[in-house]
C-alpha cells in the first residue's frame, strides 16, 4: 500500500468515526450547523469556481468543504445588486445555504435512480475560514478526486465511457425532471470506478421549493436544459478540434488530495 493510500484509508476510518449529529442531512439547517469549527486555514484548497473555494475535510477525506471566496460572500454579492436586489435577504444570496437545502431535497424527494447522480449533504459547518457547506466529496474507484466533464472532455474526447455514463445520466435526469440551473460541463463530474463511470452534479441544483410547476411542464423545461447541456459539450469539443487553449479553471483541480 502506497503513502497515500496508507494516508486516505487512515482518513477514511476518521471519516467514519465523525459524529452523525453534525452530518445529518434531514435536520433543520440550525441544528446541522456544527458547534465545532473546523479549522482548515493553511490548507490547500483542490479545487475552486468562480465563488468558492473547495477543500478536503481535515478529518474526512470524503467530505468536501465549499467556503466562499473573500469576494463572493453573500454580503459582498448583495452590495453589488441595484436597489430591488439589495432588498433581498443574504440567505438568497448565500450560495451554500441554498445549495443545501436544494440538495436536501433532492435526496429527500427524490427516486435512487436520481440521486445517484448527486453527492450526499452533510449540513453547514463553521470552519476558520467562514461558513462551509459539508457535503461528499466524489473520488474515482482509485482514490483521486473526480474529474469535470469539462476537463475529461478536454483530454479525452468524447469517448464510449464518457458517452455511456452521459446516456445514463440524461435518461435518469428526464425521468424525474428535478428543478435546477442550467447543466454547465464544469459542474458535473464523471464518476470512474472500474468498468462503470457515473456523471454527478456538484453545482447548480437551483432554489429549493423553485419550479413549482406539473411535471409536464418541468419535464419540458428540463429537456430544454438537457438540449442546451449538448451544445457546451459540443463547444468544447469544437474547441478541442480547433486547437484552442481550455478554460483557465481545468487547471484548478488538484487530484491527489
Ligand atoms: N463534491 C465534490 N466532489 C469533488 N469535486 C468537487 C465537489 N464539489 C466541487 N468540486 C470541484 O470543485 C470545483 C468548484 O466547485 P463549485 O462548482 O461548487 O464552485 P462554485 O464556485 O460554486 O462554482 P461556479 O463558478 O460554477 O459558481 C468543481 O468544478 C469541481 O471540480
Ligand atoms: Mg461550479
Amino acid at each position: 500500500m502506497s503513502c497515500y493510500s496508507e494516508r486516505l484509508s487512515d482518513n477514511r476510518r476518521q471519516a467514519r468515526a465523525l459524529p452523525t449529529a453534525a452530518i445529518d442531512p434531514h435536520r433543520s439547517d440550525r441544528v446541522a450547523l456544527s458547534k465545532s469549527i473546523v479549522h482548515i486555514q493553511g490548507l490547500v484548497p483542490f479545487s475552486k469556481g468562480g465563488n468558492r473555494l473547495c477543500f478536503v475535510h481535515p478529518d474526512s477525506a470524503d467530505t468536501c468543504l465549499k467556503v466562499d471566496q473573500a469576494n463572493r460572500t453573500p454580503a459582498m454579492k448583495r452590495q453589488r445588486k441595484g436597489i430591488l436586489g439589495r432588498l433581498r435577504s443574504l440567505q438568497h444570496y448565500d450560495e451554500n445555504l441554498q445549495e443545501y437545502r436544494a440538495l436536501r431535497t433532492l435526496h429527500r424527494h427524490y427516486p435512487e435512480s436520481l440521486t445517484r447522480h448527486l453527492p450526499r449533504t452533510f449540513g453547514l459547518v463553521e470552519t476558520d475560514q467562514g461558513p462551509a457547506h459539508s457535503m461528499e466529496l466524489i473520488r474515482d474507484g482509485d482514490g483521486l478526486i473526480s474529474e469535470t466533464l469539462e476537463r475529461y472532455l478536454w483530454a479525452n474526447g468524447m469517448d464510449e465511457l464518457l458517452a455511456q455514463a452521459l446516456a445514463e445520466f440524461k435518461a435518469d435526469w428526464l425521468q424525474s425532471s428535478p428543478p435546477s440551473r442550467d447543466l454547465l460541463p464544469h459542474n458535473l463530474l464523471l464518476q470512474k470506478q472500474g468498468d462503470k463511470s457515473t456523471v454527478v452534479l456538484v453545482d447548480g441544483y437551483g432554489r429549493h421549493g423553485g419550479w413549482r410547476l406539473p411535471y409536464v411542464l418541468r419535464r419540458r423545461r428540463v429537456l430544454d436544459k438537457l438540449r442546451k447541456f449538448d451544445e457546451r459539450i459540443n463547444i468544447v469539443l469544437q474547441r478541442k478540434h480547433a486547437g484552442e487553449n481550455p478554460k483557465e479553471r481545468i487547471r484548478h483541480l488538484q487530484r491527489d488530495q
